[in-house]
């Protein structure tokens, strides 16, 4: 069976094809010629990996799914969340993004932030969700080297270092995306073809 991911992320897509069963093949946008940039512009996460999922049924009608993730800080009342990517702007840089980040959290004690990944998955007519999320908090200043976006001030619960200050194996134990996407394996183990 195929499975289409609603992205044009080659490498996001191999690391999920090494981890579902051998009976399923996980596509591209590029792999099925779909070159388009696929509007995000819900205001939730759960909105815009329904977005990413409806437009491949939309255009394609085929098993698909879609992943979207936000860094939720309490004390900044869920931001950046749905506009992680662009918080400080559309350049989409994520040094600017964590200086502003920084910069909000100045003097705040309350440090609570929470990374979460919702993944939208359509099998054979049906429409399934998944979530996964690790919680943590927004450390004083940046450390590590590992990681992107927002892994050098995101520091998870009962680690004592940061995403960055991570290996990817590491980080990969708790993650978020991980966490997400290990729910959706289960399910597509359990119920696939
Ligand atoms: P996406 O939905 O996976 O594209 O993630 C949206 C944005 O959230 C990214 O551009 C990053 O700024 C941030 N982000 C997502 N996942 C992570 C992560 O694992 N570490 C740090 N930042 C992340």
């Amino acid at each position: 069976m195929k499975l289409i991911f609603a992205t044009h992320n080659k490498h996001k897509a191999q690391e999920i094809q090494s981890l579902v069963p051998s009976e399923i093949q996980i596509l591209t946008l590029d792999d099925i010629q779909c070159f388009d940039e696929i509007p995000e512009t819900s205001p939730t996460l759960e909105g815009n990996a329904n977005q990413k999922m409806q437009f491949i049924i939309d255009h394609y009608n085929v098993n698909c799914f879609a992943d979207d993730t936000g860094l939720e800080i309490e004390a900044l009342n869920g931001e950046p969340g749905v506009y992680s990517a662009r918080y400080a702007g559309e350049m989409k840089d994520p040094n600017l993004n964590m200086n502003l980040v920084l910069s909000k959290m100045n003097g705040i004690k309350n440090r609570s932030a929470r990374f979460r990944t919702v993944i939208a998955l359509y099998l054979n007519g049906e429409k399934y969700q998944f979530e996964g999320i690790v919680n943590g908090k927004i450390t004083e200043s940046k450390s590590g080297k590992e990681g992107f976006g927002y892994d050098p001030i995101f520091e998870p619960e009962n680690c004592g270092k940061t995403f960055s200050d991570m290996n990817l194996q590491e980080k990969n134990q708790l993650s978020h995306r991980a966490r997400a996407f290990a729910k959706m394996i289960d399910f597509l183990n359990q119920n696939s073809i």
